[in-house]
């Protein structure tokens, strides 16, 4: 493999750590815990695990007599900036622990533990991949981890490697089910550990204990990089609106920070859509109106920035989605009817005709292509694939209309030109920030010693993530302490709360203070790539976010 220049040198690049993690190690056991909600049924679910204490990792003077361990870890979900650098701090703490420990990574994700596809993680492919992006030292996959003969397969393989415990590092879902393999591989006498790492670029797998997931950092930075380049550009030929759409399955985390960092006219967020009850004609006529204000002032150009998971949060179209995919379920007499028709005419006209009244005339605003979209495209489930409906290209379609609607009646007379964007992919495997590089490493080796002193059931968490990195502090958060029951596929499952922008919270109110003026002033602000050497103020700033939720701003 050739290594870029930068490759090389950010090799070299050693992570800061708390001072708990810079030499011996103890174990400091806290108070004991209840789950955020529903305690009598989170502890009938979880009789082994629940109620666990907090553990702090603190300074010692003598090593941790320690037996011999084999890990395994597994990579879970989408790519995250830093996946790399937890594997290189589980294997680093091992190795120091005891040089005969050995670390083995399960190949693909979770798929790899099931179907006993793993090879062992040594010094040589450790080093080659350092601070670097990416999760393809082991590659990563989507598969559930849920099932009892899932977990009977992974636990065949740990017993002949010999394996003291596994990491899995994935988002809410993941570590809700490393939870539930905690607790089965107790319940079975293993003698199995289990540990979860909290990743996801979305952010949305932060609470009280976990302050934020590691790639977010790296991932807002890219995005808003390239979002304050869009800017520049649009100043510079004051001719194209930009519409971007940004990554974030369901949280507008991401958008939000992007916000804070770059200033932009327009930011919608997901969760004040569903939580103002608004229509997507009223997101419309939000943005015709700004640009009609910015036209006035001679500024034809902006930019809009548009969460991913924005359909799903709007009341209408949650309905509407609903409806469609009880109306097309496989295997019922409407869905056999419509995929026999031949004519989109004569499809529309059914659709439209079963449809509920609010539902019909939701249909009938959609672009065609849109709505044609929206009976097409399903995943297994027969559910429509909400996240491949291009919300970018829907919003310049709908604004293009109701402006032609304007002009007609002599209500309006602008320039408005679009181009429309999706940044996702380019953030998600990026080099990590030294934020993420540094919080990622201390993840792993402060999950490598909640192994060494026997913990299962509990995620790694660093906290006080807005000081100097040598003032962090490394715990070990019993997992079941982050849940509550949320119905899933029409049963109450118990899973980890998954944290949605709140309205209440410091980067939201931050945003809303300034986000009129951001609209008709041009505001904006030039981040630039994310550096890895330099100033510190450069170099070593936390997300917006964090900040405010810390109250650093
Ligand atoms: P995780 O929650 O697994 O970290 O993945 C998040 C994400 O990056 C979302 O932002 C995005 O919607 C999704 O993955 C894309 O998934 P895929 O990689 O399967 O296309």
């Amino acid at each position: 493999m050739t290594r870029s220049a930068l490759e090389i040198e950010r090799a070299k690049y050693k992570p800061k750590m708390p001072k708990a993690l810079q030499g011996y190690v103890k174990i400091v056991t806290g108070e004991n815990t209840e789950s955020i909600a529903d305690q009598e049924e989170i502890r009938k679910l979880f009789p082994l695990t629940y109620g666990m204490p907090v553990v702090t990792l603190a300074e010692s003077d003598v090593p941790v007599t320690a037996r011999m361990l084999n890990v395994g870890v597994v990579l879970s979900g989408g790519q995250a900036p830093g996946g790399h650098n937890v594997i290189a701090g589980i294997f680093d703490a091992l190795k120091q622990l005891n040089p005969a420990n050995r670390l083995f990574g399960f190949l693909t994700g979770p798929s790899g533990l099931v179907l006993h596809n793993y090879m062992e993680i040594t010094t040589e492919i450790v080093a080659a991949y350092r601070n670097t992006g990416g999760f393809d030292i082991i590659g990563s996959g989507r598969t559930k981890l849920d099932e009892i003969d899932q977990f009977e397969k992974g636990l065949e393989i740990c017993k002949k490697l010999d394996l003291t415990a596994i990491v899995i590092i994935g988002g809410d879902d993941s570590n809700t089910n490393a939870c539930v393999l905690a607790e089965y591989f107790l319940k079975v006498n293993s003698g199995v550990q289990v540990i979860g790492c909290p990743k996801t670029i979305d952010g949305d797998l932060k609470n009280e204990m976990i302050e934020t997931s590691f790639g977010f950092d790296t991932a807002c930075k890219v995005y808003s990089e390239l979002i304050g380049n869009i800017m520049r550009d649009a100043t510079s030929a004051k001719k194209y609106w930009h519409f971007i759409k940004l990554m974030g399955r369901s949280a507008s985390h991401i958008g939000l920070e992007c916000a804070l960092q770059t200033q932009p006219n327009v930011c919608l967020v997901s969760e004040e859509v569903a939580n103002n009850n608004q229509t997507l004609e009223q997101i419309v006529d939000d943005l015709v109106r700004t640009i009609s204000r910015r036209a006035a002032n001679n500024e034809n150009f902006g930019v809009v920035l548009i969460p991913e998971g924005l359909i799903e949060f709007i009341p209408e179209m949650k309905l509407l989605i609903e409806e469609l995919n009880e109306l097309l379920a496989e295997n019922t007499v409407s869905a056999d009817t419509f995929n026999e028709m031949s004519s989109e005419e004569d499809k529309r006209t059914f659709i439209y005709d079963r449809l509920s009244e609010s539902s019909g005339k939701v249909y009938n605003f959609l672009p065609k292509g849109i709505a044609r979209q929206l009976t097409l495209d399903r995943d297994p489930h027969g559910n429509v694939q909400v996240s491949r409906i291009e919300t970018e290209k829907l919003l310049i379609e709908l604004v293009e209309k109701q402006l032609a609607h304007l002009k007609k009646q002599g209500m309006l007379k602008l320039k408005f030109s679009a181009q429309n964007h999706f940044f996702g992919y380019e953030g998600r495997c990026a080099v990590p920030s030294n934020f993420d590089a540094d919080y990622c490493y201390s993840l792993g080796q402060t999950a490598a010693f909640l192994i060494a002193d026997g913990k299962t059931g509990y995620m790694a968490s660093i906290r006080n993530t807005t000081k100097p990195s040598d003032q962090w502090i490394a715990c070990g958060v019993p997992i079941t302490m982050m849940m509550n029951l949320e119905r899933r596929s029409g049963i109450m499952k118990p899973v980890i709360q998954k944290a949605l922008v709140r309205m209440d919270g410091a980067p939201f109110r931050a945003f809303a203070a300034k986000r009129a003026e951001w609209a008709i002033k041009t505001s904006y602000v030039y981040p630039g790539p994310i550096q890895y050497w330099g100033p510190t103020s450069v170099c070593d700033a936390t997300t917006k976010t964090l900040q405010l939720e810390r109250k650093k701003i």
